[in-house]
């Protein structure tokens, strides 16, 4: 792998994804890691990422000096560049001048690897207080500013580079670039990393792990779970067991889109467990939405395990073989965020239910834990999933839930479902599934007002459209939709869902606003 050395701020995940872009496979690691960590990871090139600090601050991240001896490529990025700078006898300064942003910097006319094939004058992003003064001594200054003499540098012997700009931001103009030619160029690393490889290195991983033990999966119908299964299945067959939970709080086709399209796409043996009495009596005349959400989960867990603790017992009648084994969809970013443990981790089954031993534990399969999300999708494509599943925008585990303000009723859930059906399909029909983050469709069930359809009154429900931009979900802004979409949809809506007179916008970001309405 390349190593992308995390120095405390959020820019080592997008490093690590831009070098994943240029075909290259990446992994994250604390700057803690030793020279002897290092090599025992065997990589093919290192990447410094930005950080926080001043390298002279108290506390501020330390590297050790050995890994640079170790004849491994390095690129070091604004922090990463100051680090090595000053590992290697350079001198970093306080100058007083620093550069935030858009900046444009001159690159040094003549031959160098790093800028090769770049203008001599162009626009990068900046993002620092200290400046190297001077480069290390057996290194040629690349590129400079008007405030900082030493912006790139490089020593082509030893095959080591940095950059005091960010090139894994899109606003600088060749970042993609500069990284690229580090990797393919310099560390002569080729491009050949890709969803195929992906695939057939988890595959042999799993059958390893697993070898002819049994598997349970349980497929929430959205991407990862998905995702995962498939993997799974694909390595495995049908040792895996998928087991799909219809509450009753699903859209419009899902539970179909599950079971028909998705097991002819994968041939996974699935079990549908179908709980949506069970639910519908357990919401009964609950509006509060926490409460909503306890008993939503509380009631998934139930289920869920009634139907491990149901497969297991088959399982050992069939054979004596119990299941061992439970897929989870992890994805890289909650491996990272979680400090970044390795290896398969056991975790421990509730035991409420009849039939569970005490001590039950499942062996995690998770071959989803290096990837990015976007991979994940790219990954879910090449292993032949529908578009509708792959593509699919984030839905929350509580599903319509809590999407109805007010209580919940089967007649409710199946007015939201026809009112979220004709905005998912207006907003594909728009071609606009790739710009918005998602759209809750909300059913204010405690509201009504009086309108007027045909010749008569009404007193009717307001549908509530609340289509956001994101990167994360942890902040949002309202989607600005085209008028003439919004009145598409609001004619539909009001003219095809009987008990809806009304159509109403949600303008509010977030914050303050969350993206649910509970
Ligand atoms: P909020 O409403 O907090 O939502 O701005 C942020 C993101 O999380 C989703 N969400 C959930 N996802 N279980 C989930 O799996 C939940 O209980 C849940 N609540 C909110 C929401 O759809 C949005 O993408």
């Amino acid at each position: 792998p390349v190593l992308v050395v995390d120095f405390g701020a959020q820019y080592a995940q997008l490093i690590a994804r831009r070098v994943r872009e240029a075909s290259v496979y990446s992994e994250i690691v604390a700057h803690s890691i030793t020279a002897a960590e290092v090599a025992a990871k065997n990589p093919v090139g290192i990447v410094l990422s930005g950080g926080p600090s001043s390298v002279y601050a108290e506390g501020a991240p330390t590297f050790d000096p050995a890994i640079f001896d170790l004849g491994i490529p390095v690129l070091g990025i604004c922090y990463g560049f100051q680090v090595m700078a000053t590992a290697l006898g350079g001198e970093v300064a306080h100058t007083g001048l620093s550069e935030y942003g858009s900046t444009p910097v001159t690159v040094a006319t003549g031959e160098n690897v790093l800028l090769a094939g770049q203008p001599n004058e162009q626009t990068v992003w900046m993002s620092h207080g200290d400046s190297v003064s001077r480069a290390p001594e057996g290194f040629a200054v690349l590129a400079s500013t008007d405030s900082t003499p030493v912006a790139a540098f490089a020593n082509d012997d030893r095959r080591l580079y940095g950059v005091q700009w960010h090139p894994e931001v899109k606003h600088t103009e060749f970042g993609q670039d500069v990284l690229e030619n580090f990797l393919h160029r310099a560390a002569g690393i080729p491009a050949d990393w890709n969803s195929g490889n992906v695939i057939a290195e988890q595959v042999a991983k799993i059958r390893a792990q697993v070898g002819t033990g049994k598997v349970i999966c349980g497929l929430s119908g959205g991407v990862d779970s998905a995702v995962a299964a498939a993997l799974v299945h694909k390595a495995i067959g049908d040792q895996l067991v998928c087991v799909f939970v219809d509450h009753g709080l699903l859209r419009q086709d899902e539970r179909r889109q599950v079971e028909e399209d998705y097991v002819k796409a994968t041939g996974v043996r699935l079990v549908t467990v179908d709980v949506r009495e069970q639910f519908l009596a357990a919401l009964e005349g609950v509006s509060d939405p926490e409460t909503k959400r306890k008993i939503i989960g509380r009631e998934f867990i139930r289920t869920f395990e009634q139907a491990q603790a149901e497969l297991i017992k088959e399982a050992a009648e069939l054979d004596g073989d119990p299941i061992r084994f439970l897929v989870q969809g992890t994805l890289y970013p909650d491996v990272v965020e979680s400090g970044g443990g390795s290896g398969t981790a056991n975790i421990k089954s509730h035991h409420n239910v009849g039939g569970l031993p005490e001590d039950l534990k499942f062996e995690l399969v998770e071959p989803l834990r290096t990837l990015f999300k976007d991979e994940v999708r790219a990954i879910g494509a090449e292993l032949g999933l529908p578009p509708e599943i792959v593509q699919r925008q984030p839905f929350p585990g509580p599903g319509l839930g809590i999407r109805i303000v007010g209580s919940i009723t089967f007649e409710r859930l199946e007015l939201l479902r026809h009112a979220d059906a004709i905005v998912r399909a207006e907003l594909t029909a728009a071609g606009l599934d790739g710009v918005i983050w998602q759209c809750p469709v909300v059913l204010l069930a405690d509201v009504r007002s009086v309108g007027v359809q045909g010749d008569g009154r009404t007193y009717g429900h307001p549908i509530v459209l609340r289509p956001v931009s994101s990167e994360d979900a942890m902040t949002a802004d309202w989607t600005r939709l085209p008028y003439d979409l919004l009145a598409r949809i609001s004619n539909r809506i009001t003219n095809e869902v009987d008990g809806v007179n009304r159509v109403v916008l949600d303008v509010t970001s977030k914050p303050p606003g969350t993206i649910e309405w509970e």
